[in-house]
């Protein structure tokens, strides 16, 4: 658990990479030192390997084993529309899933790990992050790609549910996924088996939380106190395993009928 839940106001310190190198960086129209970041990364002739509601997932032409998240402005804009008129006032970055995730990186759980030297504990599941990085499709956001053991990208725990079931190794994998959660008090929105993804280390599946980082705004004040954050994480659990049975169940109620029950 976080010790100091203090507004953040420093840059988070990720791991930067300045030097970049790839032929294809060469067709980016740049000129001088070759920065990270410094030329917008040609995504035109690329198709996502994946895709989720609010964005685009591509593999990253230069830096094997990364992956661009660009945002899909018309559901942007159709989130947008959808707001009441006070909401809209406030803009569309609140609802720009990039620009959350990047805030959500910075939120004082990680960076108190990060400051104590505790850095790997952040990642064992979480993709790497490596910020804002500019592309033909518009600012996307870095971060590791989670593979499967053919190198492809990691399956959902969506998509393992649909085939194996809630099985022991996956079970196990979620205990301690959960057991993490609640060990570094770092705060998440609601899990959902589509936003986790399931990659091997240390010859066992672990989940990672590719999508779905960080609280609102108002909880994560909140989370200040350390007996809330507590509860806040444990109901976040709590619904995490009832979203699994509904997922393995028939779903002849929809998901948010059967939490109102
Ligand atoms: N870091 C990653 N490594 C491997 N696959 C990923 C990664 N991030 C996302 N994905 C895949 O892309 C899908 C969509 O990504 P996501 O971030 O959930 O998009 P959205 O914000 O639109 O929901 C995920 O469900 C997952 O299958
Ligand atoms: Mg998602």
């Amino acid at each position: 658990m976080a010790a100091s839940d203090k507004p953040i106001n420093r840059e988070l310190q990720l791991p930067r990479e300045h030097i970049v190198s790839g032929k294809n960086r060469l067709s980016n129209h740049r000129k001088g030192p070759e920065r990270k970041n410094a030329a917008v990364i040609d995504l035109s002739d690329q198709t996502p390997f994946a895709s989720g509601y609010n964005r685009h997932c591509y593999l990253h032409p230069d830096t094997p084993g990364r992956c661009l998240k660009v945002i899909r402005p018309e559901n942007i804009e159709a989130r947008y529309q959808r707001q009441t008129p006070l909401k809209k006032l406030l803009g569309k970055s609140r609802i720009n899933d990039n620009k959350q995730e990047q805030r959500a990186h910075q939120q004082s759980a990680i960076v108190s790990l990060i400051k104590q030297g505790q850095e790997n504990q952040v990642w064992r599941h979480l993709p790497r992050f490596y910020g804002e990085t500019s592309t033909s499709l518009g600012p996307a956001n870095e971060s590791e790609l989670l593979l499967n053991s053919n190198g492809e990208p990691a399956q959902t725990l969506e998509s393992y549910l649909q085939e194996h079931g809630f099985d022991p190794s996956i079970k196990a994998a979620s205990e301690r996924f959960c057991e993490w959660l609640e060990e570094t008090g770092i705060l998440t929105r609601n899990l959902l088996p589509h936003n986790l993804v399931i990659a091997w280390r240390n010859n066992q599946p672990e989940l990672f939380l590719v999508d779905g980082l960080g609280a609102p705004d108002a909880q994560n004040r909140l989370a200040a106190i350390p007996a809330w954050r507590r509860r806040y994480i444990a109901r976040r659990i709590s619904r995490f395993y009832n979203r699994i049975a509904w997922e393995l169940s028939d779903k002849q109620q929809s998901w948010e009928a059967s939490q109102n029950l």
